[in-house]
Order: C-alpha cells, then sequence, then structure tokens
C-alpha cells in the first residue's frame, strides 16, 4: 500500500489503477474539485497542488519542504510518504469573510486578479508556494518565475502580480502544513511496506526503496514501464493512452536522489528533480541558467529529472546538448552491475538509445570545470516561460594562448537525436579564439545537420537560428578574451535565408 497525508487526512491506497494521476484521484475518488483540470499535460497549471517533502539538514534537523506539482502529472503512488495540500486546505470553513481567507486569497481578491476563476485554485497554490518559501516579498522576478507554469486567459498578469506582492502587506499568516505533516510521520510511517504498491488486478505500480530493490524488480519485469518525476510520463497515459501493467517508479530509490560534489566534478542521481540540483549546478556553470530556468516551469523543475529527460530520449530535451557538450557520462545499472557511457554515445536514432531492458540510468556525471573553459548555452522557443525548445545549441571550448584546443558543440531539434556538430567542432579545433572562425564554423553547421520543418518551425529557420546564434557566441566569447575594438572588432553580418 501507499500511504501520505491529504491536507490533514491521512490516507492509505493499496487498490487503484496504477496510472491514475493525483489529479483524477481528487477530483473523482475524494470529491476535491477545487483543483482544476485545463489541459492534463502540465501547460496550464490549473491544477497546480503542494507537495511537502521531508528534508534533513546538514544538522540532522527534518524540516518539511513545499514545492508546486501539477497534480495532473503526478502520478498517484508518487505521492507515498508525501504531504499533499490542495487549494481546499488554504481556507477552511463553509462562507469565510475577506479577512478569513488566507493573505494569497486576499490579496487576489483586492486586485482583482480573477475573472472567470478556472485558473484561480493553480495560482493561488503557486503564490502560496512563494509566501512559504520567502518570509517577506522575493521581488517581481521571483514571483514571474514561480507563475510561469500558471496561464490565465481573462484577467491578464498585472493584477496577479500585484496581488502576489500585496499579500505580504498583511499580517502574515500561520501555516499549520509542517505541523500536519510532522504528526502524520510520526504515527503512521512506522509500518509502511519494504516496497509500496499500488495494484489493480494484475497491474501494479511499484516504489522500491534501494538501488538493489529497483534492479531485482527490473530484471523481474524487463518490459515495465519506469517513471520518475512522470512529467514525459504521464503524457503518454493522458494524451496516447498508454495502459502499462508494470510502472516502476524510480522516485524514492534513495541512491538515485544523491547529489554529491567531488571537488568540482558533479554527481547527479537521476531521479533526483532539476530545482534540488540546478543551485549547485549553476555555481559551477552559470551559463547553464538559460537552459534550466527555462525548462518547462515551476511545477516541471520540481518534477522532472535528468534521467526521465534521457529515458524520454526526446530529439528536443534540453539537457542533453549541454551534457554532451560538457562530455558529461551517465551510468546504467542493473542486476549484472552497473557500466558507464558518455551521454554523446548514448543517443543512437530517434527514441533510440545504448540502454537495455534490464537497465536503468542511475546517475549522469558531469566532469570538474576546465580553468579555460568558455560555455555557451542558447534556447529559442516561441514563448520564454513553459516551451520546449525550437532548436537548443551549446558551444564549450576550451583555450591556451588564445589559440582553441578543445571544441564540443553539440545541438537540439536540428536531428532526430541531440548530437555533436563534429563539422563545426573541426573548424573551430587548432584556431585562434577569433570571431571569424565561428562565422565559418556557423556556415558548417548545415554541413553537420538536415533539419526538418514540424509545428514549431521549418528546417530553414532552424538552420538560420542556429547559425545567428553561432556568430553570436564567437563574438561573446572573443569579447571576453579581447575586446571589441582589437581585431576581433570586424564587422557581422547576420545570414539571412538567401545566403543558406
Ligand atoms: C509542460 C511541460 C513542459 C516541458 N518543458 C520542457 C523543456 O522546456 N525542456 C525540456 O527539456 N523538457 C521539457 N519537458 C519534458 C520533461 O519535463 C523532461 O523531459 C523531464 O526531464 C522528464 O523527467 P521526468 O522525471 O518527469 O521523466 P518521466 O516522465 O518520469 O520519464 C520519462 C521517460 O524516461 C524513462 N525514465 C525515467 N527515468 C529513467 C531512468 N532513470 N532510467 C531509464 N529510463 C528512465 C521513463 O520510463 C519514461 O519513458 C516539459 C514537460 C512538460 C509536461
Ligand atoms: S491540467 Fe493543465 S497543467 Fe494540469
Ligand atoms: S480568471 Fe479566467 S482564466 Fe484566469
Amino acid at each position: 500500500m501507499i500511504q501520505f497525508l491529504l491536507n490533514d487526512t491521512p490516507i492509505a491506497v493499496q487498490e487503484c489503477s496504477p496510472s491514475l494521476t493525483m489529479l483524477d484521484w481528487l477530483r473523482t475518488k475524494k470529491g476535491k474539485i477545487g483543483s482544476k483540470e485545463g489541459c492534463a499535460t502540465g501547460d496550464c497549471g490549473a491544477c497546480t497542488i503542494l507537495v511537502g517533502e521531508e528534508h534533513i539538514d546538514a544538522n540532522g534537523q527534518l524540516s518539511w519542504h513545499y514545492k508546486t506539482i501539477n497534480g495532473c502529472l503526478l502520478l498517484l503512488g508518487n505521492a507515498n510518504a508525501k504531504h499533499i495540500v490542495t487549494i481546499e486546505a488554504v481556507t477552511t470553513g463553509l462562507y469565510p469573510t475577506l479577512s478569513d481567507l488566507h493573505p494569497v486569497q486576499r490579496a487576489l481578491v483586492e486586485c482583482h486578479g480573477s475573472q472567470c476563476g478556472f485558473c484561480t485554485p493553480g495560482i493561488i497554490m503557486s503564490m502560496l508556494a512563494v509566501y512559504i518559501n520567502h518570509q517577506t516579498y522575493p521581488g517581481k522576478k521571483a514571483i514571474i518565475h514561480a507563475l510561469g507554469g500558471n496561464l490565465c486567459r481573462c484577467t491578464g498578469y498585472r493584477p496577479i502580480l500585484l496581488a502576489a506582492e500585496k499579500a505580504y502587506s498583511y499580517e502574515r499568516s500561520y501555516e499549520p502544513y509542517s505541523a500536519m505533516a510532522a504528526n502524520f510521520k510520526a504515527t503512521l510511517f512506522a509500518d509502511l511496506d519494504d516496497i509500496p504498491f499500488l495494484k489493480n488486478g494484475p497491474r501494479k505500480f511499484y516504489l522500491p526503496q534501494t538501488a538493489q530493490q529497483l534492479v531485482e524488480l527490473k530484471t523481474r519485469y524487463p518490459h515495465a514501464h519506469l517513471v520518475a518525476g512522470g512529467t514525459d510520463f504521464a503524457i503518454e497515459l493522458s494524451q496516447n493512452m498508454l495502459l502499462p501493467d508494470i510502472i516502476i517508479s524510480l522516485c524514492q530509490v534513495q541512491e538515485l536522489s544523491q547529489l554529491t560534489d567531488n571537488n568540482g566534478e558533479l554527481q547527479i542521481g537521476a531521479a533526483l528533480p532539476y530545482s534540488q540540483f540546478v543551485e549547485l549546478f549553476y555555481r559551477y556553470y552559470p551559463e547553464s541558467k538559460e537552459l534550466f530556468e527555462r525548462l518547462g516551469s515551476s511545477q516541471v523543475r520540481n518534477s522532472g529529472t535528468l534521467g526521465g529527460s534521457l529515458g524520454n530520449a526526446s530529439p528536443i530535451g534540453d539537457p542533453a546538448p549541454l551534457l554532451i557538450a560538457l562530455n558529461a557520462t551517465m551510468e546504467l545499472l542493473s542486476s549484472a552491475g552497473s557500466r558507464t557511457i558518455n551521454v554523446a554515445d548514448y543517443f543512437v536514432d530517434y527514441k533510440k538509445t545504448l540502454i537495455k531492458s534490464d537497465e536503468v540510468i542511475s546517475k549522469v556525471t558531469i566532469p570538474k570545470r576546465p580553468e579555460s573553459l568558455k560555455l555557451a548555452c542558447h534556447k529559442i522557443s516561441k514563448r520564454f516561460e513553459d516551451d520546449i525548445s525550437t532548436v537548443c545549441l551549446v558551444v564549450a571550448v576550451e583555450h591556451a594562448q588564445n589559440i582553441i584546443t578543445q571544441a564540443r558543440c553539440a545541438m537540439g531539434g536540428m536531428a532526430a537525436i541531440p548530437k555533436r556538430a563534429k563539422c563545426v567542432e573541426q573548424l573551430l579545433l587548432s584556431q585562434p579564439l577569433h570571431v571569424s572562425h565561428f562565422i565559418d564554423a556557423a556556415r558548417a553547421i548545415s554541413d553537420d545537420f538536415s533539419p526538418m520543418s514540424d509545428v514549431r518551425s521549418s528546417a530553414n529557420y532552424r538552420l538560420t537560428v542556429s547559425k545567428n546564434l553561432m556568430q553570436r557566441i564567437g563574438i561573446e566569447f572573443c569579447q571576453q578574451v579581447a575586446p571589441i575594438n582589437s581585431s576581433n572588432n570586424i564587422a557581422i553580418t547576420r545570414i539571412s535565408h538567401a545566403s543558406l
């Protein structure tokens, strides 16, 4: 069985469809219809809920941390041992007055931040997460970041942003959530199953807690579907009507949730959500903010994982070009042991990879940053927030005495797999760090890639934008080495469609 706390009510479930999402369970089994379903694909945020998880700090102190998650992407089984807070718990009482409302609700009313109200529960939950996690107003940028996954189709965002600030002008509300959760943990979790599970006839959902349990299950059920954050997998369920018999969740496997910094070499557990490792990543590779800060929304980054991104093997996943350019490796684990491969070699063809049916991605290792490394990450998408890439380009060069000694360039959205631009790399290698070589390299992108046209853009656009980005990277890199009034100050012409 799985156990979790729903608002202030302990829940234990055993008989249930393994592929049921939290949103469907809340609405159809619990009558909690405050969380709305707008899209069922993680795009609108109307289903946003809070998920509380226990954290242990360096001094061994336990505390509960709350983050936003899309209820439509969270599989019910993945709620095990967590505290689920829904909109119904934000204000209690049947007919609350304005001053009974939680400050974030009261502010939204007073700033006229809701019209039809469909998006409002999700917006309130995102505002609530900010309010719980920041004792003082964190600024407009942080609010926009936190609300990036919440769409409102009628009110407009100005009153909503104002409300997020105004919430801090009232007397601070007492947040009862961690106290509820601490009590729940003490009383109920004494008798958790070794491997918590859900079942519905022959269909099963397993939540192994250790790598040993995980590989044993994967050997017993080689065709079982793995799930980590579920941000890709839940869409397979809702859009492609996938009905798996056996699901094995990775999200509570301790070994897959570790984050290690070995003197600058980072080891990131495959099941660790983005929001739990990006701060450390930025310390060594601040340039990667361009990709990670724009990967989905807060809700998606709070669930999604590197293992899920590589496991999904999408040609437009943002982490792969970065990992390839940084020469990262990945560990594949099975009951026979583990093997390590380069992320660059992992992708074989569209959605085909080197992983075997009994293997699981267990961690990703990013080498220590070389001293002379210059890194540039660019993502082109139709919207800035919460949108998948049209083109993703990452360039990493090392240099000595102004000569390029290593060049790694990887792109997403340009082929059936994320892959290196070997002709581009060849043209950069051993050349002086000068803009003109990046212009030459930009032209070679057509030798490396023949992108396709799809709903996101035409093939021509993909080539044009990636060539212009390569020129821009050249200017940026060379400005950092020598100011623009030196010999790097040459005329740059944007490559147009006509000159392709
Ligand atoms: C609204 C929305 C916006 C998004 N925006 C972006 C974006 O901007 N950029 C981007 O790159 N992605 C984006 N994504 C895609 C997704 O969030 C990422 O690919 C994420 O990293 C997937 O991780 P997950 O843990 O949720 O994967 P899951 O959904 O749990 O799993 C995905 C696949 O990988 C397999 N898998 C999971 N873990 C492992 C493992 N350890 N070993 C082997 N196989 C495994 C699963 O079986 C499944 O087939 C978006 C998704 C949504 C819903
Ligand atoms: S229903 Fe739209 S994000 Fe979940
Ligand atoms: S108030 Fe109608 S969608 Fe936001």
